[in-house]
């Protein structure tokens, strides 16, 4: 089927979802965003792109900036990363406390809020400024030049990082924090609050999907890299959910609760997916839909 119908038809197939699942509350400004909105969009390796539904529209892209920040550090060279980060699903909500302190604030993974806090103050130690590069890259990779911090989110968020901050001092009392937590969470908050639209993500998720190799053909990360940011995403990209993901979709993926997905069938495509009504682990109901549908019409799982 040519992929402008199969998305038509995925749009059709999660209709009866719209609506379903919760709205992120804990961040006030994502809020009110409408849960019935639904878009998907498909970046293909040899150039084609395509979507349905909202797919142009933009939205608070959250933890999917883990996934960037980590192929950032990476592609500096710095594999010491994985002295202060583990690789292994934690099986416990995004941004639980109760691992740090038996693993002496070790966070399991880049993708908990932890382990995601620990890359980005890694990020600000490597190139001063963590946001600033990260949002250059995404414009270049989205071929987006104008893709923005929604301050309102970012200032919104900052106002209530509580849990953000106990999980970034307690990993700081264990020496497992470079820069002043303020700073680190102040950078977190902005990274999240990139708003970007499914095309926008689509586009950029090429990187992974391409082995590594940036728009311009240039290599960013080595293949190896990139197979194991796809790994991590595979297995911890969907928190505690990452099994029944595994399970029904079959490709990595790393949600935000913005209601984003950004999904990866190395070698052929990138795809993001994007519907506000959230899960009770955090993922948006619709947007796992479809990609369930996805991987089934296309036959694009990685098993
Ligand atoms: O740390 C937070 O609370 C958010 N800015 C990001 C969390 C998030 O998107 C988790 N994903 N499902």
């Amino acid at each position: 089927m040519e992929m402008s119908s199969l998305l038509e038809r995925i749009t059709d197939q999660i209709a009866p979802l719209r609506g379903s699942g919760e709205v992120a509350d804990y961040i006030p400004a994502l809020a009110r965003a409408d849960p019935d909105r639904f878009g998907i969009a498909v970046a293909e390796v040899d150039g084609g792109v395509h979507g349905a539904g909202d797919w142009e529209a933009p939205f608070s892209m959250q933890s999917i900036s883990k996934v960037f920040t980590l192929a950032m550090v990476l592609a500096e060279g710095d594999d010491t990363l994985w002295r202060r980060v583990g690789r292994e699903p934690s099986g416990n909500p995004f941004n639980s406390l109760v691992q740090l302190e038996h693993e002496r604030g070790i966070p399991r993974n880049p993708f908990i809020n932890a382990g995601a806090l620990a890359v980005t103050d890694q990020l600000i130690s490597l190139t001063g400024d963590a946001v600033g590069n990260l949002l250059e890259f995404l414009r270049t990779e989205s071929a987006n030049p104008a893709l923005p911090i929604d301050d309102e989110v970012a200032i919104s968020e900052r106002a209530h990082a509580d849990r953000n901050l106990a999980l970034a001092h307690f990993m700081a009392s264990y020496g497992n924090m470079r820069n002043p937590v303020d700073d680190v969470i102040d950078q977190y908050v902005r990274q999240c609050s990139i708003a970007m639209s499914c095309h926008d993500l689509a586009e950029a998720g090429l990187l992974l999907a391409r082995h590594g190799v940036r728009r311009d053909g240039s290599g960013y990360l080595s293949r190896s890299q990139a197979k194991r940011i796809n790994a991590i995403m595979l297995t911890c990209g969907t928190y505690d959910a990452a099994g029944e993901f595994a399970y029904h979709v079959g490709i990595p993926g790393k949600s935000g609760v913005g209601g984003g997905i950004l999904a990866i069938v190395p070698g052929r495509c990138a795809v993001a997916v994007w519907s506000p009504g959230l899960d009770r682990r955090g993922n948006s109901v619709a947007g796992v839909a479809a990609l369930d549908h996805f991987t089934t019409l296309t036959g694009w799982s990685v098993f």
